[in-house]
């Protein structure tokens, strides 16, 4: 683990240039929407959205997507993408250290962020206060990579995480319903030069009233 900050902003003009995170992310949609049924009066916010490569998928679906990032140059990227492809339901949140994650979403979704929050547990129980009952969050980052997935761990605070105990992280913040699920692989050279794939799994649970 390395906690200094990422800098964020400096990837950000360049950040869809990666054609394995553009084929990760679009993975990751793909599995998003075969566990939820996106509908035309939905509003869903991406956590952690970057330029919007996950998000900017369910807009044409939905009622609203919300892009929250604590990268400004990540977040007007998106904005620029939403305008080039006449999307005018796509708002985006730029979200301060601590800030206030308040909302009343349907769906909540995140890729690839997790890892660089210090605190997930405390995260899942914003995410579920911003929620309208009933509501979904699906949370999608590396299986337990032992720190070989990134070639610089700056702002890495997890090497990725056990299901399970993302799983009861889940539960404790009130969500039920929990499903695990492989959303993606990356085969690729590790931290160490080593080929290896690395997979990416999609954690969703329900907030309802049973
Ligand atoms: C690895 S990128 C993934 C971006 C996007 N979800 C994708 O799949 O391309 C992680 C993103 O999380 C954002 N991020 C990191 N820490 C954050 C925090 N505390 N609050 C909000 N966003 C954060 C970063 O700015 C970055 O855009």
């Amino acid at each position: 683990m390395n906690t200094n900050r990422r800098d964020f902003d400096k990837e950000a003009a360049n950040w869809d240039e990666n054609p394995a995170r553009v084929r990760l992310a679009a993975d990751v949609a793909r599995a998003i929407a075969r566990q939820v049924p996106l509908t035309p009066d939905m509003d869903i916010l991406d956590f952690g959205c970057g330029t919007g490569l996950v998000a900017l998928n369910f807009a044409p679906l939905v009622k609203s997507v919300t892009g929250a990032d604590s990268s400004l140059a990540m977040i007007e990227v998106m904005e620029a993408k939403a305008r080039e492809q006449g999307l005018n339901n796509v708002h985006t949140r730029h979200l301060l250290p601590g800030g206030s994650l308040a909302g009343a979403y349907d769906l909540i979704v995140s890729s690839m962020a997790f890892h660089h929050i210090e605190q997930p547990a405390a995260l899942l129980r914003q995410l579920f206060a911003a929620l309208k009952m009933p509501g979904r969050l699906c949370v999608a980052d590396l299986d337990s990579d032992g720190g070989e997935f990134h070639h610089d761990n700056t702002g890495v605070f997890h090497f990725g995480f056990e299901r399970n105990a993302l799983g009861d992280w889940f539960r404790q913040a009130g969500f039920s319903k929990i499903t695990a699920t492989t959303a993606a692989e990356v085969t690729r050279p590790g931290r160490t030069g080593a080929v290896r794939t690395f997979s990416v799994f999609l954690v969703c649970g329900e907030k309802n009233a049973g």
